[in-house]
C-alpha cells in the first residue's frame, strides 16, 4: 500500500532542525478534524477488523469506571466526522435517540445515548472500530493520568495490554532521557489542564520496515526479523519513515482525556520525491544518540539507511534548489 502524490504531499513531516531531541512539542488544534480520514481509510479499517477478530487481549480494553468516557468518546468523534466530512458521515439527534450514518462502511444504526444495550458493541469500541486512529483514555485523578482504556491495533512496539492501568510516568518507564530532561513532568502538568473543546497535537516518530502498522510488542516475534532483510537494494521500498500524529482531548462528562494516534508512513523512495525532507532526514539520522537509535529499534539497518542515502548528492541539490528559488 503507497501513497498517493497528494497525501506525500501532506506528509505530517516531522522535524523542524538538522538533530532530533525529546521535547514537550505539542501545538494547539485550530479549525481542524481532530480525525483524520484518508486514502488508507478502508485497509485500515479492514486490518484493524482483522486484528480484532483475531483477539481482543491486549488490543482492547475498558475498565468499569470509564463507561461515562466511552459516551464521552462517541459523542466528539461523531460529531467531528460528521462536520469535517459530511460527505461519508451524519449524525441525526432526536433527544437521546440518535442515528449515525457512515456510508463509507455502509452502516446506519439507531441508537439511545448512554444506554449500552442499543449498540452492537461497547460504545468506545463501537466507534473506535470506524477510525483509523488508535485511542487511549486516560483516567483523571489522584493528580494523575492513568491509562484506564484503549484500543490499540498499530502501536509502535509498545502493548497496551501491559500498560494498562499505569500512571503517565509508569507507561513512559522505557523512553530513555526523557524523564532526566523533565519532559514528562512538564507534559503531565500541562496534559492536565487541557481544557474542553480545545484540543492538542504533538508528533511522535520512528521507523518501521515494510509498512507494518501491527508493530506490537505482543507480536514482536511475527516482525522482529523483517528488520534483519534491509539491504541497499531494497532499502528505498522497504524502510518507511513512520509518524504518529497524536491529539490530547478533553472529555466533558468524565473529564477524563483522549489520546488518538494516527500513524502515516512513508517509504524512503517516496519521501527522496521531496529533497528538503531527505537531506533532514539524512541529518537527524546521523546525529540521533546512540541510546535513542537502540530504543527506536533502528540499529538493525540505521547503517543501511544512511549509507543508502549517502549516493545522493543531498546538499548539493538544497544549494541548486534554493538559487532556484532565490532567482525566481
Ligand atoms: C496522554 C497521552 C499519552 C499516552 C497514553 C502516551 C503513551 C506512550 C507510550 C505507551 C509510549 C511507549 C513507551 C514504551 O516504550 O513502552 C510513549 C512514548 C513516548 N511518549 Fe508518550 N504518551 C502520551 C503523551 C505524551 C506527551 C504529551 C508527550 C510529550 C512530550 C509524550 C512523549 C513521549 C515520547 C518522547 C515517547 C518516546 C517515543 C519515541 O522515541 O519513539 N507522550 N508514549
Amino acid at each position: 500500500m503507497s501513497n498517493s502524490p497528494e497525501a506525500i504531499k501532506n506528509f505530517p513531516f516531522p522535524f523542524q532542525n538538522d538533530s532530533y531531541m525529546y521535547a514537550v512539542n505539542i501545538q494547539p488544534v485550530t479549525n481542524q478534524a481532530i480525525f483524520d480520514v484518508d486514502e488508507h481509510y478502508h485497509a485500515e479499517i479492514k486490518e484493524r477488523d482483522r486484528i480484532l477478530t483475531e483477539g481482543k487481549q491486549g488490543r482492547y480494553f475498558a475498565f468499569p469506571h470509564m463507561k461515562v468516557a466511552q459516551w464521552d468518546v462517541v459523542e466528539i468523534i461523531m460529531n467531528d466526522l460528521a462536520n469535517y466530512y459530511p460527505e461519508s458521515f451524519s449524525l441525526t439527534q432526536n433527544g437521546d435517540r440518535w442515528t449515525w450514518e457512515n456510508k463509507k462502511l455502509n452502516l446506519k444504526d439507531t441508537f439511545t445515548f448512554l444506554d449500552e444495550s442499543t449498540l452492537p458493541y461497547e460504545p468506545f469500541e463501537y466507534i473506535s472500530r470506524q477510525v483509523q486512529e488508535d485511542i487511549i483514555l486516560l483516567d483523571q485523578r489522584e493528580g494523575d493520568l492513568f491509562m484506564d482504556a484503549g484500543i490499540l491495533t498499530f502501536p509502535a512496539s509498545w502493548s497496551l495490554g501491559f500498560d494498562a492501568g499505569m500512571r503517565f510516568e509508569e507507561f513512559h518507564g522505557p523512553v530513555p532521557r526523557a524523564h532526566e530532561l523533565g519532559v514528562f513532568k512538564k507534559a503531565k502538568a500541562f496534559l492536565m489542564r487541557v481544557q474542553i473543546g480545545k484540543p492538542w497535537t504533538r508528533l511522535n516518530w520512528t521507523m518501521t520496515v515494510n509498512r507494518r502498522l501491527d508493530t506490537s510488542l505482543d507480536t514482536y516475534a511475527d516482525w522482529k526479523d523483517e528488520r534483519n532483510t534491509v539491504t541497499l537494494a531494497n532499502c528505498g521500498a522497504k524502510v518507511h519513515l513512520r509518524v504518529e500524529v497524536q491529539r490530547f482531548v478533553r472529555l466533558p462528562r468524565s473529564n477524563g482525556l483522549m489520546f488518538p494516534i494516527h500513524t502515516y508512513m512513508i517509504s524512503l523512495e517516496e519521501l527522496l520525491t521531496n529533497r528538503i525532507w531527505t537531506r533532514r532526514l539524512d541529518q537527524v539520522l546521523k546525529n540521533l544518540p546512540p541510546d535513542l537509535v537502540e530504543y527506536k529499534g533502528l540499529s538493525p539497518y540505521h547503517e543501511t539507511v544512511l549509507t543508502w542515502l549517502s549516493q545522493f548528492d543531498l546538499e548539493s541539490e538544497l544549494v541548486s534548489s534554493s538559487q532556484v528559488a532565490s532567482s525566481k
